[in-house]
């Protein structure tokens, strides 16, 4: 059967996290060498959008006090998309002043997660929505986006109704947001929940281009994108060897792995421009440089190979 016989999209887009979502949960500095590294190879093996950082408090997330500098490396290569996280205002004008041109403002579906985030209650970040819209305004081509974490569920409140994802949505249209992005954080969705929620959404606002912010904590990742697929999201966001986790959500692990995401639209013939070897070797200078886990199933086929250890096959299993 080809994805045609499925009525799956023929291109998807990834937009590679790995350097913001994946790098916040790291415990110690990652030299702005090696992130430079990384994104300079992620960009050689063809990934086109990436959120790159941070412009986040350095008291609250110490990763990112160079975000300026990894910013500046990655607006240097032509025709990336770079996207940067912003907490705020502040975050917004730290971003415009190197010149990142895509940013993304994280709002917490609830008042606890988002307390624990951003130390705001959800009104009070779209007050700060509000504000930062206002200081776009005044710049033409900057693409905004709202991130909602805990979408599906809230390490402190549990399962997340519609309504509330809905009145940040319906707030940020109002004030003129560009595009949505749903995201697990804390990986307890199951692909019902992503169809409901993401089905639910564009019944009340069929033009807003969302994406789907994906955590592999519980195994669900690459099921709940294939439902998003077959929903219609073309727009996923994934970390390389599937690093990530946020800080601020107890227990939450990394991001669906962008090389297990590749494998399995690529291996569908959906075409994402990216090419799994080249992000493989990514995942390997993870694996070198940054010494930490790396859950990506790819990854560890692929690291199995490359050190002739393990079987990554299953060739001599029982
Ligand atoms: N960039 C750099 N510094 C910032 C900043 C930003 N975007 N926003 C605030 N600050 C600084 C302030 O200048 C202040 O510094 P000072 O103590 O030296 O005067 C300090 O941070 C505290 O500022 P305040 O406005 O009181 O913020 P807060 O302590 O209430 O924290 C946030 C609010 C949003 C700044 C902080 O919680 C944050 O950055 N959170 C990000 C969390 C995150 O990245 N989560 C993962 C992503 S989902
Ligand atoms: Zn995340």
């Amino acid at each position: 059967m080809s994805a045609l016989d499925l009525r799956l999209p023929k291109a998807v887009t990834l937009v590679e996290v790995g350097l913001r979502d994946g790098l916040q949960s790291v415990g110690h500095m990652v030299p702005t060498a090696t992130k430079v590294r990384l994104l300079q190879a992620l960009y050689a093996a063809g990934v086109r959008a990436m959120e790159v950082t941070s412009f986040v408090s350095p008291k609250a997330v110490s990763q990112f006090t160079d975000a300026e500098e990894v910013a500046r490396a990655a607006l240097a290569l032509p025709g990336l998309r770079v996207s940067a996280l912003i907490p705020n205002l502040r975050g917004w004008e730290r971003a415009r002043g190197v010149g990142v041109r895509e940013v993304t403002v994280v709002i917490g579906a609830t008042d606890r997660f988002n307390m624990a985030n951003v130390r705001m209650t959800v009104d009070q970040s779209l007050a700060q929505l509000a504000g930062i819209m206002e200081a776009v305004g005044a710049e033409p081509g900057v693409a905004v986006e709202v991130g909602i974490a805990v979408a599906f569920g809230c390490p402190y409140t549990g399962r997340v109704p519609l309504a509330a994802v809905r009145r940040i949505i319906d707030r940020s249209v109002e004030l003129g947001v560009g595009s949505v992005s749903l995201a697990d954080t804390i990986g307890v969705a199951t692909p019902l929940d992503v169809v409901a929620g993401l089905t639910g959404v564009r019944a009340a606002c069929p033009n807003l281009p969302l994406s789907l912010h994906l955590h592999d904590t519980r195994g669900m990742g690459l099921a709940n994108a294939l439902a998003a697929l077959h929903v219609g999201v073309t727009t996923f966001d994934g970390a390389v060897g599937g690093l990530g986790g946020c800080p601020f959500a107890p227990g939450a692990t990394g991001n669906v792995a962008t090389d297990d995401l590749n494998n399995m639209l690529t291996g569908m013939g959906i075409a994402t421009g990216i090419n799994q070897d080249g992000l493989l070797a990514c995942g390997g200078i993870l694996h070198d440089e940054v010494t930490v886990d790396l859950p990506s199933h790819a990854l560890r086929v692929f690291l199995g190979q490359a050190t002739g250890r393990g079987d990554p096959n299953g060739v001599n299993a029982g």
